[in-house]
């Protein structure tokens, strides 16, 4: 089969990912609940794959690797985690649902809402960030390459624009993680939002966040961790 649909979900994974997704069915057991070796056989390996993603995207700590079901969800929780009534945040006409409806819901809740718009080549209008930013801005929430067009954004500038602002920036690397380089600490990135799906070639139902040290996100969802649920 020719697939051209990689875009939306990778097909043909590697032979090297079944086998890993096999194995730990086979022999790997509840990381982080037991002492047990099936159970700290399955914490090192996704201790490892924190360490991994940790390098790829350039942030030097893998215990703000955080996993997730996927894009759509990481985005969910960061948008509406960090921002709320009162705030002001800033996004672009290039952004896919899973950024705007949660931005739209907040907007909903009493949060304002900036949209830039991108010029007749799908190129965001850069010159018009300064001025959007108000008193009250808390945060750039940006995509790194559109679903739709397959234009890149250029990350590094935002990223240096909001750290000079002192605005949070958050990162939609759906379309452009495994396949772009991205480097959170020289791209001034916050909170980057990837997905396991598609580029990065792992299965259907994997994703996950990368935090800059310091930025804690309240958690969503309690329970399921033993003692405490942080
Ligand atoms: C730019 C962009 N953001 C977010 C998503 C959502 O990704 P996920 O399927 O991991 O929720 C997609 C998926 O197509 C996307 O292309």
């Amino acid at each position: 089969m020719i697939y051209l649909d990689s875009a939306a979900t990778s097909f043909h994974k590697p032979q090297e990912v079944a086998e890993a997704v096999y194995d730990a069915i086979l022999h790997m057991g509840n990381s982080g609940r037991s002492g047990h070796e099936i159970s700290l056989t399955s914490s090192r390996v996704i201790f490892g794959t924190r360490k991994k993603l940790a390098v790829l995207f350039g942030m030097d700590d893998p215990a703000r690797v955080v996993f997730t079901a996927n894009s759509t969800q990481s985005l969910n929780i960061a948008i509406s985690g960090l921002f709320g009534k009162g705030d002001h945040v800033i996004t672009t006409a290039m952004e896919h649902n899973s950024v705007l409806r949660p931005l739209y819901r907040k907007e909903a809740e009493g949060m304002e809402l900036t949209i830039i718009p991108c010029d007749e080549k799908g190129t965001v209008r850069y010159d018009l960030l300064e001025q959007a930013v108000k008193p009250n801005t808390k945060g750039i929430v940006c995509t790194h390459g559109s679903n739709l067009t397959g234009n890149l954004v250029d990350i590094k500038r935002i990223g240096t624009f909001s750290r000079e602002k002192g605005i949070l920036f958050v990162v939609d690397a759906s379309q452009t993680a495994g396949v772009f380089p991205i480097h959170m600490e020289e791209m001034g990135i916050d909170v980057l939002c990837f997905t396991g799906h598609k580029s990065l070639l792992g299965p259907q139902g994997t994703g996950g966040m990368c935090l800059r040290k310091g930025l804690e996100i309240p958690s969503f969802c309690v329970g399921g961790s033993g003692v405490q649920s942080y």
